[in-house]
């Protein structure tokens, strides 16, 4: 079972900077999060993950005074860092193709997979937050299909200038004077709709060969796009029935660009808060619903549905969300929580707090290995992204009561094989250039 250490500023629970394990500048508070990565590689932890989004949310919406995820340290100048303070746990976060350059990505990323010593992986997203735009002087976010577009011109610059050196280009022969051998060089000449980049890119290959390359849309076009090119995809999945669904889903498309489907690990996001006994996790949960007011709820549900209801009875049913060309498989997920459960506001902003739509267990430790045994042994996912709802308590009780039960129970390592990230996993470097084959051909 492959696992992730979702970071996010406080914990993922919305109220847990007001909760009284929490941290409430968790977000800029370097010694904090460093002892995070550290408990995370002390559970053996794949990866550490941080998501990012390069603006505060805004949109048309009043500014979210009452919520803790507005600011944090920039994501990759933090990998950086903990990367300085771990040695096997991978440093994995997010940037994205519809506000980035492939060539300068690609560098950045191909750095950190050096100062790792081969630990990096690179989550690739289009941008969920509209307000992006607003801080780069363009009209409106790019339309989702468009930002996809894009992306998968992107990936593809990125990786063709990650495979610029060859296996053996490089010679550092000090009697002869030959550095790297040019025959071996594979220099990018790459002019899409989109990029025109020449390589090859002036950092060497890693330990591992390249970054791990990540992704998290749900859409269409998203599973596409990590069909072709992702090594691990991170999901929402509500239901075991809709993982299964998605899981089955990526693994087949993948066939038609010749890859194997255990090249790509899916570990859909798991909100877990367990404790000694059922009751005591129970209890704890409740304690941080109970610290959601009312506005930080609205907030949460207008930030994620990118409409404003603020002017809403909250003890009324949610009003018809428009969708438009911008809009994420998340708005869609939301919006079916309420439909399917019969939610009022309130009851859906309590209902997705913790997780923000991915699915949650709550209980002893017995009850939440059950619950991730049956979704790994019956192909619904090949591990999970833990979201802990406060950090560090929660992070602390998954490492001290669901990592042992995982490892009694065998489906969990003892310790790590290998030191780079995609040793961890299991992986093996891709091919380039990955190429889609028509299978009915
Ligand atoms: C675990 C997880 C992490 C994500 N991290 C980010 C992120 O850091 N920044 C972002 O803009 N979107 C993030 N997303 C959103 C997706 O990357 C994707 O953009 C979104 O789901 C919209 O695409 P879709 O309509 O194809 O699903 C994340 C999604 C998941 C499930």
């Amino acid at each position: 079972m492959k696992l992730g250490m979702f970071y996010w500023p406080c914990g993922h629970h919305i109220a847990a900077w007001r909760h009284p394990d929490g941290i409430p500048n968790s977000g800029s508070n370097l010694p904090h999060i460093i002892e995070l990565a550290q408990l995370a590689e002390r559970g053996l932890f794949d990866m550490f993950f941080m998501a990012d989004s390069v603006s505060f949310w805004r949109g048309e919406l009043d500014a979210m005074t009452h919520d803790s995820y507005g600011t944090w340290i920039e994501p990759f100048t933090l990998m950086g860092s903990l990367a300085q303070h771990t040695n096997n746990l991978g440093v994995v976060c997010t940037a994205t193709t519809t506000y980035d350059q492939p060539y300068s990505l690609a560098r950045r990323f191909a750095s950190l997979d050096l100062v790792s010593g081969g630990r990096a992986g690179w989550n690739l997203v289009t941008s969920g937050n509209r307000a992006e735009a607003d801080s780069f002087g363009l009209p409106e976010h790019m339309e989702k299909a468009q930002r996809y577009k894009r992306a998968h011109e992107f990936a593809h610059v990125v990786r063709g200038l990650w495979n610029s050196w060859g296996e053996g280009v490089f010679i550092r022969d000090q009697k002869s004077g030959i550095f790297f051998n040019k025959n071996k060089l594979r220099t990018l000449d790459h002019e899409g709709e989109f990029f025109k980049v020449r390589g090859p890119l002036n950092v060497p290959p890693s330990p591992q060969g390249e970054p791990v390359m990540v992704q998290a849309g749900a859409s269409d076009d998203g599973r596409e796009l990590a069909a072709e090119t992702a090594e691990v995809i991170f999901g929402a999945q509500q239901t075991f029935e809709g993982a299964q669904e998605f899981y089955n889903d990526v693994k087949h498309r993948m066939l038609a660009y010749g890859r194997h489907p255990d090249s790509l690990k899916v570990m859909p996001g798991l909100l877990v808060c367990v404790a000694e006994t059922h009751d005591e996790a129970v209890k704890k949960y409740d304690q941080l619903q109970d610290l959601i007011d009312p506005v930080t709820g609205l907030q949460l549900l207008s930030k994620r549905l990118d409409y404003d209801l603020s002017g809403y009875p909250i003890d009324g049913p949610l009003p018809d969300i428009p969708r438009n060309k911008t809009s994420s498989t998340r708005v869609d997920l939301f919006i079916e929580i309420a439909h399917r459960e019969n939610l009022t506001i309130k009851d859906l902003y309590r209902r997705v707090a913790g997780a923000r739509g991915h699915y949650e267990v709550v209980g002893s430790a017995v009850e939440v290995v059950d619950m991730m045994q049956r979704w790994v042994a019956d192909g619904a996912c090949d591990g999970f992204n833990i979201m802990p709802p406060v950090f560090p308590s929660s992070l602390r009780e998954f490492v001290e009561l669901v990592i042992p039960e995982l490892q009694r129970r065998g489906i969990f390592r003892t310790s790590y094989s290998g030191t780079t990230l995609r040793e961890n996993l299991g992986l093996v470097r891709p091919p380039w250039p990955i190429k889609r084959t028509n299978l009915n051909e």
